[in-house]
């Protein structure tokens, strides 16, 4: 595929005013999120639940695109269209996480690596059959205390993120590249800065190594805070915001189209709040948008419960978070327009 096929979808992901759904939750963290309303994670409400989110109206002047599952992108709405369809008729560009999960890394078992790499080609040109045009993978940074994360930690993950980007641009895909510093613990916001940092280091150097077109992708990254067991914890938004963009700007090279945060435990208002204060400011050499699972959704799954007659309720709280967002993604949110809605 020419570069610039790529760089087209890379843009249209970060257009104005839009950005991502990560709904691309695992049959293990849907189960987590599934039984904190009390219903039973099964493949039928797994698809009930989806097939809502997907087909609310007016969602996609919000979202650009949609990260699925494996399961999801095989499965069919109720009048038969595949769900990565609507999604598409809609006019929001369906992804795939491919990644498989982390495992304990070897010689160093507190930390984590992301497995996924073998046979990944041949899965990508699947799921560019069913209709993905982008691609997510996850690579999970802890902090604890001095030691945690170690170079060698650090190398591996960057390593296998490379890999995976370099094979989804040769197959035509876009990659999404996740290296999510987590935001668990008491470490302060100049740990989070030093980790971030880090790690960015570690993933621009194995993505250049590996020859990945950095206009051809974007990245996914946590924003800069204090662990959330830290007595400063939540920080001004103001705060978060001079935090995360110092990081990146002395990073993260301006030929990357877009940065779309992951919420990664932030509060619904926290997350929306944290963009707004980032795109406040500028301008950015890149676009600054969301790709949120839990900062959209938490709102939308406690309204629906399972019960497919709490559909609007659920999608009117949707729609209300990707237009937030949406808002905060071009710096035009304010407090007020939540009171406004609710
Ligand atoms: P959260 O916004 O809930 O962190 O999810 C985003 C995501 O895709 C994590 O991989």
């Amino acid at each position: 595929m020419q570069q610039s096929a790529l760089n087209e979808i890379a843009r249209a992901l970060v257009a104005p005013g839009k950005g991502i759904l990560a709904a691309d939750e695992s049959s293990g963290t849907i189960k987590k999120r599934f039984d904190s309303i009390g219903v039973e994670s099964t493949e039928d409400r797994r698809r009930a639940y989806r097939e809502m989110l997907f087909t609310t109206a007016g969602a996609a002047e919000h979202i650009s695109g949609v990260i699925l599952f494996d399961e999801t992108i095989r499965q069919q709405a109720s009048d038969g269209r595949p769900l990565a369809k609507i999604l598409a008729d809609a006019g929001s560009i369906p992804g795939i996480k491919v990644d498989k999960g982390t495992t304990p890394l070897a010689r160093s078992p507190r930390e984590l690596v992301t497995e996924g790499l073998d046979g990944l080609r041949q899965r990508l040109v699947e799921y560019r059959e069913l209709g993905a045009k982008f691609a997510k993978w996850r690579a999970v940074i802890d902090i604890a205390g001095d030691e945690i994360p170690t170079r060698y930690c650090l190398d591996v993950n960057a390593h296998a993120l490379a890999r995976y980007a370099a094979l989804c641009q040769d197959e035509g895909i876009v990659p999404i590249v996740e290296p999510e510093v987590l935001m668990d613990g008491d470490h302060s916001i100049e740990r989070c800065h030093e980790v971030t940092s880090d790690t960015l280091h570690a993933v621009f150097d194995a993505l250049y190594a590996q020859r990945v077109e950095l206009d051809g992708m974007l990245l996914k990254p946590n924003m800069v805070l204090p662990g959330k067991k830290h007595p400063s914890y939540p920080a001004p938004p103001q705060e978060v915001a001079e935090a995360t963009l110092s990081c990146f700007r002395a990073v993260v090279p301006a030929a990357v189209p877009g940065i779309v945060f992951l919420s990664g435990g932030q509060g619904d208002e926290e997350a929306t709040a944290n963009l707004d204060a980032m795109n406040k400011t500028g301008p950015h050499p890149w676009e600054l948008s969301f790709s949120y699972g839990r900062a959209l959704q938490a709102a939308a799954l406690k309204a629906w419960k399972g019960d497919d007659a709490n559909a609007p309720a659920a999608q009117a709280a949707y729609l209300h978070r990707a237009r937030m967002n949406g808002l905060a993604r071009s710096g035009r949110w304010s407090p007020d327009l939540e009171k406004a809605a609710s």
